[in-house]
Order: structure tokens, then C-alpha cells, then sequence
């Protein structure tokens, strides 16, 4: 009796303990949590701040509201990585303060001491924000927006406000924020670029304190379907030759509703930038890469991020234990198409890291369509999907489940677009606009096509042509997806089909 009395509470205790994590891993969004992409343990992230390489770290600060999943006012929380996949969070760096909340900017490394803060041969990490005081917002004054300096002699652990803050005091201008400094050695100048309504300005200082305007830019080039947000200026390399690189955010006005990231590819000369061409370009095609920008301090190599959501319906998403994203980290490199030069994104080689079991299949024959699944075994997120064509036609992929919810992804030769469409990839009914097929247009005219997939557990990457189109896109499907259809047009042939499952980067609890 006593021995079935305590079977039946174990029996108890295993059932309750496993109801109890089933609703867990379910509850507030968890069932979303991106295994390998950066997510905040709890509550409200948007853009990544500060981003800096020292000492053979990876910093990622963010905007961050850590008492809800809504935006709220903005602290600068932080995250360090050795391989810009695996994540840990540090303590809270930047607190709202007497002048406001903190917004977006950008870290350096002052190795010169510039700014004096220096002290004891430590040199200074200088974090350059905007500070945005909800008073003067609510007064209705024009200059509530103004930038400030903070520095930090531990290596990024601990930081502290300038006293003399602000540093580059508004001019009457509503939206005035975002400042991405860089040094610009010719001129043995600090270069801020900021974002100003509706175009760029140009600001330089000695020391990180004192801030001369230097030009404007853009009033009345590129695109203007909303404010200018969260630039960046840095460069890139043509066949040896430094091509100078402006990002602009931009929310609303995307390519595809919405916010997104354009371009401009030109010359810049510690003073003014003079660009090549006037047509605009987008880092990415997709609804959900915004507010990106480059790491500081890592030479030759160009590593971008963004926040992998939408100003459209960030807030709403179904995720309530957290909210959003960041993409995966990306290097950029320029490439040639045609007669015009563009930016290209390829997930960092980091990546390869992460890999775990790869399927590969040569030369795969098939009519109309392929239940990849059959090929691959069942299908985990995690992973990434590569394939290239020696033609290039139709194709699409869906990836689907059982509750008839699939998320397309493809490519059409008439209208030479790429396509995510996330019309059926599952809830959408948190807004309006979600539910909806996305393109982007093909740059090369290459007759071989090759396309990279990185899929997680609600979003998906799209990087085609080496990267030169490129498509981020999120999705909430109710349950996981477990079948990959593949679909081409006429007799297909894929060269080569390559599923690699990838390893999840969530610290282990
Ligand atoms: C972009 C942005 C920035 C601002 C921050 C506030 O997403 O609007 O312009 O600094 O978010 O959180």
C-alpha cells in the first residue's frame, strides 16, 4: 500500500513537473525564443548601441526597457561575445538620468586619450548617446534631444557620465539623434554622424567634447518616407580601392512598408560626402533588419547588425516574456552587378562554428517538386539551407506544418524578384500589415544562381548572389515547422543542396 501511495506521488510529481514546463516552454512567447540569434532573457529590446571590438570582445549594448515588453524609457543594456553568436548578459550600462532617457549612439575606443579621461595608461571606451528628455518632448520644445558622452576604464564593465553633458547642445531641431562616431585618421579628427530629420549631418571634435558642424547631407537624395534614424559612415574596400559607405534608417518608407536600412556608396573627405550614384540602395529587402550598424575598431573587417523587427508592429509581437531579436551578425563587402556597385551581406564565417550534422546532395534531379524532408530526415531549427543552380528560374520553399501554416520563400524569373511571404506562416492577427509577400529585386544577371538560408525558430535570412540581396524576415508559426517542400519550374537541377544543422547559442540555464 505505502509502496503504491508512493508511486502514485511520484506518478504525481513527474506529470505536474512536466504540465509545468510543457506550459513553460509555451508561455509568453519562449515557443519563440531565436536559438541562435541575440535575444534580452526578459522585457523590451530595440536598437544595438555601442557597438565596440576590444581586447577580443564583442560588445553589444542595446536599447532596452527592463520593466516591461513595451518600449518604455530607454536605458543601454549590455551583452559581450568572444564569437558574436554566444551571448552573455552583463549589468545594465547606461541608467535615464536628470537629462533624459537613453537613446541610440555609438562606442569608441579612445586610444590616444583624446578626451583626457584616460587615467593610469587605461584607456577609455567613450560611449557617445543622445539624450532624450521626456519634459522637453512633452513641453513641446524643439531641442529635448541632445548628445552626450559617458566613459568606462574597465573595459566596458562600468561607466560614467561626462559632467559637462550634454556635449553637442540641439539646434531647434526635433529629431536630432544617433551619433556614430568614428576617428578619421587623415584629419586626426573624431567624425560624428548624426541623424537630423531628414538628412545627415556631419560634425567633428578633437577630444570627443567639443563638436564643430562640418556639412548636411541627403535633404533631397535617397529616400524620405520617413524620419532618418540610426546612421553609420565607414569604408569599404573596391579591388584596393577605400569606397566611403553612409547607412541611413529610415521608419516608415522600407521597400517593403515600414522600417529599413538604405544606402549611399561614395566619397568622403573628412568634411563633406559626395556620392557616387543618386539611386537608393537597401542593406536588406525584408521587413525586419533595422537600426543597423557596424561594429567599432575591427580594422578590415566590416560587421554589421541589426534589430530584427519593425517599428510597425514591434510592440505587438506574441512574445511577452520578451521582445525582439537581433539579426545574425554579418560581414559586408562590395560587389560588382552590371555596371553598379552594392553592398554585400554574408552571415559572419563565426557561423561555421555552430554547425553541427551537414547533409549534402550533388546534382539532385527532380520534377516539379521535392519533399526535401525525405532527403534530410526531419527538420530541426535551427539551421541553414545553401543551394545553387546552374540556370536561374522559378523556385519556391515552404516550409510548413501540419496545421497547414507554411512561410514561401522563393524566386521569380518574370518580374526577377526574390520573395518571402509570410501571408500563412501562421498568427499574424497582432497587426494589420503582417501577413504579407515581400520582394526584393535580383542585381546580377548571372545565369547561376546561389541562394543561403539561415531559418531559426521565427525568422528567416535570405542572403542570394553572394549576399547581394539579402531578405530578413520574422514569423510566429503555432506550431514548428516540419516539412521543407522544394518547388522548380520546367526538369530542375540542383548542383548542390546543402542542410546543415546549427547548434543553439542560448546560454544553458
Ligand atoms: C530607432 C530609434 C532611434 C532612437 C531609439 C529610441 O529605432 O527610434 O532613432 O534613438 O530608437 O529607442
Amino acid at each position: 500500500m505505502q509502496k503504491k501511495i508512493v508511486y502514485l506521488m511520484l506518478c504525481f510529481l513527474l506529470t505536474h513537473s512536466m504540465v509545468k514546463a510543457q506550459v513553460k516552454s509555451t508561455e509568453g512567447g519562449e515557443q519563440y525564443r531565436p536559438q541562435i540569434h541575440f535575444t534580452p532573457k526578459a522585457h523590451w529590446m530595440n536598437d544595438p548601441n555601442g557597438m565596440v571590438f576590444y581586447k577580443g570582445v564583442y560588445h553589444l549594448f542595446f536599447q532596452y526597457y527592463p520593466d516591461a515588453s513595451v518600449w518604455g524609457p530607454m536605458h543601454w543594456a549590455h551583452a559581450t561575445s568572444k564569437d558574436l553568436l554566444h551571448w552573455v548578459e552583463q549589468p545594465i550600462a547606461l541608467y535615464p538620468d536628470s537629462l533624459g532617457f537613453i537613446f541610440s549612439g555609438s562606442v569608441v575606443v579612445d586610444k590616444n586619450n583624446t578626451s583626457g579621461f584616460g587615467k593610469n595608461g587605461n584607456v577609455p571606451l567613450v560611449a557617445i548617446f543622445t539624450h532624450h528628455s521626456m519634459e522637453g518632448e512633452k513641453a513641446k520644445r524643439t531641442d529635448f534631444q541632445n548628445q552626450s558622452i559617458a566613459y568606462s576604464l574597465d573595459e566596458g564593465k562600468t561607466w560614467i557620465k561626462y559632467a559637462g553633458n550634454p556635449v553637442l547642445h540641439n539646434p531647434g531641431i526635433v529629431d536630432f539623434r544617433d551619433p556614430k562616431v568614428m576617428w578619421y585618421e587623415a584629419q586626426k579628427k573624431w567624425v560624428m554622424t548624426l541623424a537630423t530629420k531628414d538628412r545627415i549631418t556631419f560634425y567633428s571634435s578633437p577630444n570627443l567634447k567639443d563638436w564643430s558642424k562640418e556639412t548636411e547631407f541627403g535633404e533631397t537624395l535617397g529616400a524620405h518616407g520617413g524620419v532618418w534614424e540610426c546612421p553609420d559612415l565607414f569604408t569599404l574596400d573596391d579591388n584596393g580601392k577605400k569606397v566611403w559607405v553612409l547607412t541611413v534608417s529610415i521608419n516608415p518608407g522600407g521597400p517593403n512598408k515600414g522600417s529599413a536600412t538604405q544606402y549611399f556608396l561614395g566619397d568622403f573627405d573628412g568634411h563633406t560626402f559626395t556620392p557616387i550614384s543618386t539611386d537608393t540602395k537597401w542593406i536588406d529587402y525584408g521587413t525586419d533588419n533595422y537600426a543597423g550598424v557596424t561594429w567599432s575598431n575591427t580594422g578590415n573587417r566590416k560587421i554589421f547588425l541589426g534589430w530584427m523587427s519593425n517599428w510597425q508592429y514591434a510592440t505587438v509581437v506574441p512574445t511577452t516574456n520578451w521582445r525582439s531579436a537581433m539579426t545574425l551578425p554579418r560581414e559586408l563587402q562590395l560587389k560588382h552587378a552590371g555596371s553598379d556597385l552594392f553592398i554585400a551581406s554574408q552571415p559572419v564565417s563565426e557561423l561555421s562554428g555552430i554547425q553541427s550534422k551537414s547533409i549534402v546532395i550533388e546534382n539532385l534531379k527532380f520534377a516539379d517538386s521535392l519533399d526535401l524532408s525525405k532527403k534530410t530526415g526531419s527538420v530541426k531549427f535551427p539551421c541553414r539551407l545553401n543551394f545553387s543552380t546552374e540556370k536561374s528560374s522559378d523556385f519556391s520553399l515552404s516550409f510548413s506544418n501540419d496545421l497547414g501554416e507554411a512561410l514561401l520563400v522563393g524566386y521569380n524569373k518574370k518580374s526577377n524578384q526574390y520573395f518571402i511571404d509570410r501571408t500563412k506562416s501562421g498568427k499574424s492577427d497582432f497587426e494589420n500589415g503582417f501577413a504579407a509577400r515581400h520582394t526584393a529585386p535580383r542585381f546580377t544577371n548571372k545565369p547561376n544562381m546561389n541562394i543561403s538560408l539561415v531559418i531559426d525558430v521565427s525568422s528567416i535570412e535570405l542572403f542570394a548572389d553572394d549576399g547581394l540581396t539579402t531578405m530578413t524576415e520574422i514569423f510566429f508559426s503555432t506550431k514548428p515547422y516540419s516539412k521543407i517542400l522544394l518547388q522548380r519550374e520546367g526538369k530542375a537541377v540542383i548542383k548542390k543542396l546543402e542542410y546543415i544543422k546549427l547548434k543553439s547559442t542560448l546560454p544553458k540555464q
